[in-house]
C-alpha cells in the first residue's frame, strides 16, 4: 500500500509544483510552476482540479513569480500585479467558490493594515497560502473523523467523480471517512463511478483507492440504478464545488442523477466538503454558475474520436441538486442533517 502523492505542494525553491492529472493513472509526473500564466493552464486543463486543490494552488500561483523579483517593485507596483494575478486566477474555473474564496482572502491579506515593504509582503502572502494549505488538511482530517460512523453503518458506498486526496490537501473530502473507515477495519467497499466525460472517477478515484487498498469496483455512469435495485449499495457520498445558503449543491455533472436515484432507492445521499465550500453569499443553487466546457471532451476520449464529426455537443461540467435530496453535509464543522438551510444558517 502506497500512500497517495500529494497534488499541490510549495517548494524550497519557491514554485509550486502539481502533481499533473491529467496524465494519471499511466503517469505520475509533476511540474513545478514558476508563473502565474502556467498556474492558470493548469487549473483551466484540469491538471490541478478539485473544489479545494484549486483554491490552494491559486493561492501559491499568486507569488508567482515575486520571489524572484521582490526588491525590485515598490509596494504599489507588487500589489497592482497582484491584483492583475488574481484576475487571471479567478477566471479560470467558475463554480468551485474556493478558487474565489482563496483568492480574495489573499487579496485581503496583501491590502489590509500598514504597507510593508515588498519582501515583507510576499512572507505575509506566502504565510497566507500555506494557512489556506494547513486548514484545509484539517478540515479533511475533521470531515473524516466526523463522517466514519455514517460510512461504519453504510460500508457499501457509490461515489461520483474524485473527491479524494488528489481533489485537496491530504485524505480527500468524500474519501476522507472511507478512508479512516477503511484503516479502523470497516469493510468497506466503494462503487466508483468512471465520470465522463473526463473520467475522474476511472483514473483518478479508482487510482488512489487502489493504491490505499481500499476495495473498490469501477463503473460506468450508467450502472448505478441497477446496483441499488440488486441492494448493492448502502449510500452514496460525493464532494461539493459550492453549497448555496439553502443546501443546493453544485457538484460534477451526474451527482443530480445519483441524488434522484437515492431518493426512489431510499438510501441516504451525503456530501463532504469542507466550510471554505459553502457560499452563504449565494442563496440559492440556481444561482450557482455553472461551467460549459469544451465538445471535444464529449465527443473524443483522450484524442480518439467516438462521434459523428461536427455532432452537437452540450457539456456542462457541473449540476446542482436540491437541498431536499441531500441527507446530510459532513464538514468539518460536524453533520450538518437536513433541513440543511436551517441547520447550516446556525453551524
Ligand atoms: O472538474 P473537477 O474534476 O474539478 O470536478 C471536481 C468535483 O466535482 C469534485 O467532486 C469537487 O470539486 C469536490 S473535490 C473535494
Amino acid at each position: 500500500v502506497e500512500p497517495v502523492p500529494k497534488s499541490v505542494a510549495w517548494t524550497e525553491e519557491g514554485a509550486l509544483r502539481l502533481l499533473d492529472q491529467t496524465r494519471l493513472p499511466q503517469e505520475e509526473v509533476y511540474i513545478d510552476c514558476k508563473d502565474v500564466d502556467t498556474v492558470c493552464e493548469a487549473i483551466r486543463v484540469l491538471r490541478v482540479r478539485g473544489a479545494p486543490a484549486i483554491g490552494i494552488a491559486a493561492a501559491y500561483g499568486l507569488l508567482l513569480p515575486f520571489r524572484d523579483a521582490p526588491n525590485l517593485r515598490d509596494t504599489y507596483e507588487f500589489l497592482a500585479d497582484l491584483d492583475r494575478r488574481a484576475e487571471c486566477l479567478v477566471e479560470t474555473r467558475p463554480t468551485a467558490v474556493n478558487l474565489a474564496w482563496a483568492i480574495n482572502r489573499m487579496c485581503a491579506r496583501a491590502h489590509a493594515g500598514e504597507e510593508p515593504d515588498v519582501p515583507a509582503l510576499y512572507r505575509r502572502l506566502l504565510s497566507e497560502a500555506r494557512d489556506i494549505h494547513a486548514e484545509d488538511a484539517a478540515a479533511c482530517r475533521a470531515i473524516a473523523d466526523a463522517g466514519l460512523p455514517l460510512i461504519a453503518s453504510h460500508p457499501r458506498l457509490l461515489t461520483h467523480c474524485n473527491a479524494g486526496s488528489l481533489a485537496v490537501s491530504e485524505l480527500g473530502t468524500a474519501l476522507a471517512p472511507i478512508y479512516a473507515a477503511h484503516r479502523n477495519g470497516v469493510q468497506v467497499h466503494v462503487f466508483v463511478d468512471e465520470t465522463r466525460p473526463l473520467l475522474q472517477g476511472a483514473r483518478l478515484t479508482a487510482w488512489e483507492l487502489s493504491r490505499a487498498g481500499v476495495p473498490m469496483t469501477l463503473i460506468t455512469d450508467n450502472m448505478a440504478a441497477h446496483l441499488m435495485s440488486r441492494k448493492q449499495i448502502d449510500a452514496v457520498i460525493v464532494g461539493a464545488d459550492r453549497v448555496a445558503a439553502n443546501g443546493d449543491v453544485a457538484n460534477k455533472i451526474g451527482t443530480l442523477g445519483l441524488a434522484v436515484l437515492c431518493q426512489y432507492f431510499g438510501l441516504p445521499f451525503y456530501v463532504a466538503c469542507p466550510w471554505s465550500t459553502i457560499d452563504l453569499k449565494i442563496d440559492h443553487g440556481s444561482m450557482i454558475p455553472i461551467e460549459q466546457r469544451s465538445a471535444l471532451e464529449v465527443s473524443h476520449i483522450r484524442d480518439v474520436s467516438i462521434a459523428p464529426n461536427g455532432v452537437d455537443v452540450a457539456n456542462p461540467a457541473f449540476d446542482v441538486t436540491p437541498a431536499d435530496l441531500v441527507t446530510a453535509i459532513i464538514t468539518e464543522r460536524g453533520i450538518i442533517e437536513a433541513p440543511c438551510k436551517e441547520n447550516l444558517a446556525t453551524a
